[in-house]
């Protein structure tokens, strides 16, 4: 029973996940806020979740896939290594004219994405880019492991960026990384470094390993850091702030401090 739950494009609840781990719907609440995840049907991949937010983008936007100069999809699941799932959706898409390109830059990947096309269109390099976020994480989750499975799902969003005049769009960021944190959150194999292979496998190393404390002492730290420099590089103080959306990480710390 527990495993047909995957085998199909669903909501997953955490009442369904219950069943097929040693975990609570309270103890999932209380710590990520999270009640149900997406899962995508088995024959849809990345590109098409990519799809259909690209295109929802384009038409909010009123431009065909044809006057897209860029196309950025951020993802740590794409369809395949190589080509690119921007590459792939650029195809599906008829965007003959992009430049695509993924970037994997995990849960900030929507974020590095955006900073990187706005400031190829400040340049004027490129006018309309289509930024997607785009993840079929359940597919390297392993669905035994209660530290991950409860935390990800499937899903695709996506913008199409372009010029606006002074004094709007994105007013001012911060990008940062600390690489020396990678071990807290790793998919082990099937890279150079350990090359896919029975040993791999067998060790489910092709799969979202992570230490849910470490990650989560990182987010704390560097979020209201990274929050109160964009601010300040933007001549604003905290309480000119109306709306703060935090990663899902800040869960917990939202709730201590509230
Ligand atoms: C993952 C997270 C919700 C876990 O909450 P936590 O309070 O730190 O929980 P811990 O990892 O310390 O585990 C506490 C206990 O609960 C257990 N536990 C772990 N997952 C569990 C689950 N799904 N259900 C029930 N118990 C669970 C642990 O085994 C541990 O038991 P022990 O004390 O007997 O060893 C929290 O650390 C978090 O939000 N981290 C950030 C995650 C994140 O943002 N990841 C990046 C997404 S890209």
């Amino acid at each position: 029973m527990a495993w047909d739950v995957i085998s199909q494009e669903k909501v997953v609840t955490n009442k369904d996940l219950e069943k097929m781990v040693d975990t609570t719907d309270e103890w999932i609440v209380e710590r990520s806020g999270i009640r149900e995840r997406h899962v995508a049907a088995p024959e849809q991949a990345t590109s098409d979740l990519a799809f259909i937010a690209a295109n929802n983008a384009l038409k909010d936007a009123g431009i065909t896939a044809d006057q897209l100069d860029l196309i950025i999809v951020a993802t740590e699941s794409p369809d395949t290594k190589f080509p690119s799932t921007a590459c792939i959706l650029q195809d599906k898409l008829g965007a003959t004219h992009a430049a695509a390109f993924d970037l994997a830059a995990g849960c900030t990947g929507f974020v590095y994405s955006s900073i990187v096309a706005s400031q190829m269109i400040a340049t004027g390099l490129y006018k309309y880019v289509l930024v997607v976020g785009a993840e079929a994480l359940s597919r390297i989750l392993n669905w035994k492991d209660r530290n991950t499975c409860i935390l990800f799902g499937d899903g695709a969003g996506a913008a199409v960026m372009g010029p606006v005049e002074d004094g709007y769009g994105i007013i001012s960021v911060d990008m940062g990384a600390e690489g020396s944190g990678g071990k807290y959150l790793d998919m082990p194999a099937g890279g150079s470094r350990r090359p896919a292979s029975h040993e791999t496998v067998d060790n489910m190393e092709h799969f979202i390993h992570m230490n849910g404390k470490e990650v989560f002492k990182f987010a704390i730290k560097v979020m209201g850091r990274s929050a109160s420099k964009v601010i300040a590089k933007a001549g604003l103080k905290n309480e000119d702030i109306d709306l703060l959306i935090p990663h899902q990480g800040q869960y917990q710390n939202h709730r201590l401090c509230s």
